[in-house]
């Protein structure tokens, strides 16, 4: 199959509308993934980093600005970047705390080491594999020494991810590949990897359920993982 490149500008208009017919079937929106998701950042980086009231962190790929919804307020700073304007209009106009700059040519807008939490969420299986080194390579450049870079990603072994993927309009440009393959374009970097794991097993916030799930999270059952990794 060609790669193919999805123009998230064309769809920033209808990207949460496209996520939510695509989730659907889990009874939930995008919203509930989402906000887990973003509980569990803060989770990883509290335990790997210390308080985030303290981080300067930076959403890379953060498209419509989703994520972000869920996570202003929690760190020190929150900037998001993206090579879609559109996208990052919306994001803008959806977090007015938020700061937001276009990523171009390659390179992030940020001077080197700069931030304290580098995340990306779904964005490495978008980018073509010969892309992916150098991608990675800007996530550590813009990390500072002794920061975090993490690495949200679907799991290509969860049939209802294979699913959501395939029922989603964007979903073909995605070339999934599992923790093994990040944690090696993260050493590839210089990075150390910390810790990996599996989230979103239940469709549920429940307390004991969340609990439940972060001691399940080796198995690779989750609909998404993640993977997290120091700059030496
Ligand atoms: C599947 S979307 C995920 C968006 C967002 N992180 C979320 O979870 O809703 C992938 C995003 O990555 C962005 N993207 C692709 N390649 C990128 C790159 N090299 N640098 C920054 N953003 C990129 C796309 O424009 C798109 O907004």
């Amino acid at each position: 199959v060609p790669e193919t490149r999805t123009d998230y500008d064309e769809i920033a208009d209808r990207y949460t509308r496209e996520l939510d017919a695509a989730v659907s079937f889990a009874g939930r929106d995008h919203e509930f993934f989402t906000r887990r998701k973003a509980g569990e950042l803060l989770h990883v980086a509290s335990r790997l980093l210390g308080d985030p009231k303290r981080l300067d962190a930076l959403d890379v790929g953060c498209g419509v600005g989703l994520t972000d919804r869920f996570l202003a307020g929690s760190f020190a700073s929150l900037t998001g970047t993206d090579v879609s304007p559109g996208s990052l209009e919306r994001a803008a106009r959806a977090n007015p705390e938020v700061r937001y700059e276009l990523s171009q040519g390659g390179r992030l807008p940020f001077e080197d080491a700069s931030f304290d939490l580098t995340f990306t969420v779904c964005v490495v299986q978008v980018v073509p594999a010969p892309e992916r080194p150098a991608f990675v390579a800007e996530l550590t450049r813009v990390t500072r020494p002794g920061g975090l870079v993490v690495a949200f990603e679907h799991n290509p072994l969860n049939p209802l991810t294979r699913l959501v993927v395939a029922r989603c309009e964007f979903g073909h440009d995605a070339r999934m590949l599992g923790p093994a393959g990040v944690r090696r374009l993260f050493e590839d970097a210089g990075l150390v990897p910390a810790e990996s794991g599996h989230v979103l097993l239940f469709p549920s916030s429940r307390r004991r359920l969340v609990a439940l799930e972060r001691r399940l999270r080796r198995l690779p059952v989750g609909a998404q993982y993640y993977v997290a990794a120091h700059r030496p």
